[in-house]
């Protein structure tokens, strides 16, 4: 935890994010909008998986996936430079701690659903209980990080 505070303390050195700067407003207004990309994409995807969504063919659901993914890459970006803001005080906090377990499972098991997706093939996988399974790990997964994430301030 120490080293990587301090991996982290050497990351915001660097990209000077200080908090209340100018540059932690714009990086919080990307993370944001990664969570935009991140959510907006996933949840149409997972309503289709678990057939409350029946009109998305499978080009659409690779186009929002393909949304998503860039949507998780970018808020897991900012997210790191955020946290170099005051690491320490982040490594302490409980409810980034679980934020961030949430995250590592939401990931995992979108993993899961590529490798099946690839292995079996997309259009097999969505219509199969293990595509629905995915998709309702997932709705209650992204979600859950979105609410950690906001909830962080109040703790
Ligand atoms: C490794 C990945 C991530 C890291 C390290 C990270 C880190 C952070 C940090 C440090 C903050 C500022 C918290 C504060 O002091 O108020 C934050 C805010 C937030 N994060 Fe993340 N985050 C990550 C990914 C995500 C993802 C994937 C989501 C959504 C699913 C998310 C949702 C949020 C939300 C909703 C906020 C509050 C924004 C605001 O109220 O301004 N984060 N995140």
């Amino acid at each position: 935890m120490e080293t990587l505070g301090a991996l982290l303390s050497g990351l915001g050195a660097i990209t000077g994010v200080a908090l209340s700067s100018p540059r932690y407003a714009a990086v919080s207004a990307l993370h944001i909008a990664g969570i935009a990309f991140l959510i907006g994409g996933i949840v149409l995807v997972d309503l289709r998986l678990v057939g409350l969504v029946r009109s998305l063919d499978t080009a659409a659901v690779r186009l929002l996936r393909r949304l998503a993914r860039s949507g998780a890459v970018l808020a897991i970006a900012t997210g790191i430079v955020l946290v170099s803001a005051r690491p320490d005080e982040y490594l302490a906090n409980r409810v980034f701690l679980a934020k961030l377990a949430v995250i590592a499972l939401a990931l995992a098991n979108a993993a899961l659903f590529e490798w099946l997706a690839r292995r079996r093939s997309l259009q097999t996988v969505l219509d199969s209980s293990a595509g629905r399974l995915a998709g309702a790990l997932s709705l209650v997964l992204w979600p859950a990080a979105l609410a950690l994430g906001r909830w962080i301030a109040f703790v």
